[in-house]
């Protein structure tokens, strides 16, 4: 069954694009990408997931084999292939990849000699964004073009946030890049949450942190924090989303309830 196929869950509301986003690695971007709209289709909303870091977890995690593509987001961006043509089914029925492989990295060089190079992947989604309740994009660990091109083609960012040791670090830049691309080419870019992620509830660190990211984000922060679960970091070894491989599990409960946030906030 193809994306066209699928209802909106929400067919008076304009679709959301959403850029997954913070330059640091290993902050929880591709799980909530994954898990976050899995938990979306299961409320009924239809998402598109664009993987846009050359690393292609939220490919692999939703069980698509990178070896069988013909095509990923490169080709889409650098070689004018149509993303319907790239855009596959997930195990969850309402969410659709576009997928990413190694090969995207080498579009972080090529894109320096492009027409309009910040402003490829926004002629890109535009097109068929009103498909679609949400589209995600999950950014590479960088503020490199392949970055800046998800904030122009974005309406607002989802940061998620480690509950750890220098959390805010690097922060700032962030901060500023967003600016930066608000004030010349998306004047209407705003963050949309943070999340907070593998929070533990045995430490104070974890405690002290959230409420470090609560003093410098206040209202943005989402109240729902994703906790530290094993089954979290099992799940994309099965292809699967938290919500399909351990549905009762404390990690699946918590993507659930910030899929309902997004929903009220949306
Ligand atoms: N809530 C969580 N509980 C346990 N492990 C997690 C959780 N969130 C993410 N992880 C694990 O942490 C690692 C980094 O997460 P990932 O989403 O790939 O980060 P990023 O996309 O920001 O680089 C992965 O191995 C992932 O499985
Ligand atoms: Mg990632």
């Amino acid at each position: 069954m193809g994306y066209t196929d699928i209802k909106r869950g929400f067919p008076d509301r304009p679709c959301k694009v959403i850029a997954i986003i913070n330059q640091k690695g290993g902050v929880g971007k591709s799980t909530t990408a994954i898990n976050l709209s899995a938990a979306l289709g299961e409320t009924g909303k239809k998402v598109l997931v664009i993987d846009f870091d050359p690393q292609g977890n939220c490919t692999s995690g939703y069980g698509i084999e990178k070896e069988e593509l013909e095509h990923d987001m490169y080709d889409v961006l650098l070689q004018d292939e149509p993303i319907e043509n790239v855009i596959s089914g997930t195990p969850e029925k309402r969410v659709f990849v576009a997928p990413a492989t190694i090969q995207l990295a080498g579009a972080e060089i090529e894109l320096v000699s492009q027409m309009a190079r910040e402003s490829i992947l926004k002629g890109i989604i535009d097109p068929i964004r009103e498909e679609f309740d949400y589209v995600f994009i999950d950014c590479p660990p960088s503020l490199g073009l392949l970055t800046i091109n998800a904030l122009v083609a974005s309406d607002s960012l989802l940061i998620p946030i480690q509950c750890e040791y220098y959390a805010l670090e690097g922060l700032t830049k962030l901060v500023e890049s967003m600016k930066m691309v608000k004030t010349r080419l998306n004047p209407k870019l705003q963050i949309f949450g943070v999340v907070m992620t593998m929070y533990d509830t045995r430490t104070s660190l974890s405690k002290e942190v959230l409420e470090e990211v609560m003093n410098y984000f206040g209202k943005f922060v989402f109240k729902t924090v994703i906790p530290r679960n094993v089954k979290i970091a099992e799940a994309p070894s099965h292809g699967l989303p938290i919500t399909m491989y351990a549905r009762s599990s404390k990690g699946a409960l918590a993507y659930g309830r910030l899929a309902k946030e997004v929903n009220r906030r949306g």
